[in-house]
C-alpha cells in the first residue's frame, strides 16, 4: 500500500491593507509542486482589500480589529488565539501594520516572516523609501526577516535591491520595491516551506549553516 503523502506546511498569513504581497503568495501557493498551503488569512482592518483577496481565492478569513481593543495585550491575545484555531507552521507578516508584543513573538518564535521595504538594518520603522530618498541613498529595496522582539530587528534571510533614480520619489520607489517583494516573499516561504531556513540562537540557519549576508535576489 502506498504511505500517505507528508501534510504540508500550514501558512497562516496576516495583512492590514491592499494585500498585494498576499496575492504573490496565493498565486506562488497555487503553481504545481508549491511545497505549503495557506490556510487562513487573518486581518486588523475590516474594510482591507486583503480580505477581498482571500475571499476570491476561497480562502478562510479572520478579522481581530485592533479598534475594539483598550491595550496591545489584549489584541494580541486575541489575533494569537484566532490563530492557534488554523494549527500554522509558519505566520506570514504581508504587509501586517501592527506591533506585535512580545509575548506573541516569543509564542511564535521561529514561525513568523515579515516583509520589510528597506534594506534592512537601514531604516526600520515607516516611511523607508522617503527616509532612503532623503539621505541620498542611490540603492533601496526590500528584506524579508524572521520577527523577533526587537522592532524589524530579526535576522535577515534574503533582500533584493532597486536602483535610485534622480526623478524617483516615495511613490514610484514603493512600486519598484514592491515589485520585489512580489518576487521575494514566496521564494523565502517555499525555503521555509522545504525545512531550508531556521532562525538560529541570533542568525538564519540556511540548509543547517549560519548565514552570514543575507541571500540576494540580483538586481535588474
Ligand atoms: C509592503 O510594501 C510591505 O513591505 C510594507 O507594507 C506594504 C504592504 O503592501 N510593510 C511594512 O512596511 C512593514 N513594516 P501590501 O498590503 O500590498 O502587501
Amino acid at each position: 500500500m502506498k504511505a500517505d503523502p507528508a501534510p504540508q506546511p500550514r501558512i497562516l498569513a496576516l495583512a492590514s491593507g491592499s494585500g498585494s504581497n498576499l496575492q504573490a503568495l496565493i498565486d506562488a501557493s497555487r503553481e504545481r509542486g508549491f511545497p505549503g498551503q495557506i490556510v487562513a488569512v487573518g486581518c486588523n482592518r475590516p474594510g482591507a482589500f486583503a480580505l477581498e483577496r482571500a475571499a476570491q481565492a476561497n480562502l478562510q478569513t479572520f478579522v481581530v480589529d485592533h479598534t475594539r481593543y483598550d491595550s496591545r495585550e489584549d489584541f494580541d491575545a486575541t489575533l494569537m488565539a484566532e490563530i492557534l484555531r488554523h494549527h500554522p507552521d509558519l505566520i506570514v507578516l504581508a504587509g501586517f501594520m501592527r506591533i506585535l508584543t512580545t509575548d506573541f513573538v516569543r509564542a511564535f518564535r521561529g514561525k513568523l516572516l515579515n516583509v520589510h521595504p528597506s534594506l534592512l538594518p537601514r531604516y526600520t520603522g515607516l516611511n523607508t523609501h522617503q527616509r532612503a530618498l532623503d539621505a541620498g541613498d542611490t540603492t533601496h529595496g526590500v528584506s524579508i526577516h524572521f520577527v523577533t522582539e526587537e522592532l524589524d530587528g530579526g535576522p535577515v534571510i534574503a533582500q533584493a535591491e532597486v536602483s535610485v533614480a534622480s526623478n524617483d520619489d516615495a511613490e514610484s520607489l514603493a512600486e519598484k520595491v514592491q515589485a520585489k517583494e512580489h518576487v521575494l516573499y514566496p521564494i523565502v516561504v517555499r525555503w521555509f516551506c522545504e525545512g531550508r531556513i531556521q532562525l538560529g540562537a541570533n542568525c538564519v540557519l540556511f540548509d543547517g549553516d549560519p548565514l552570514t549576508t543575507p541571500m540576494r535576489l540580483p538586481d535588474n
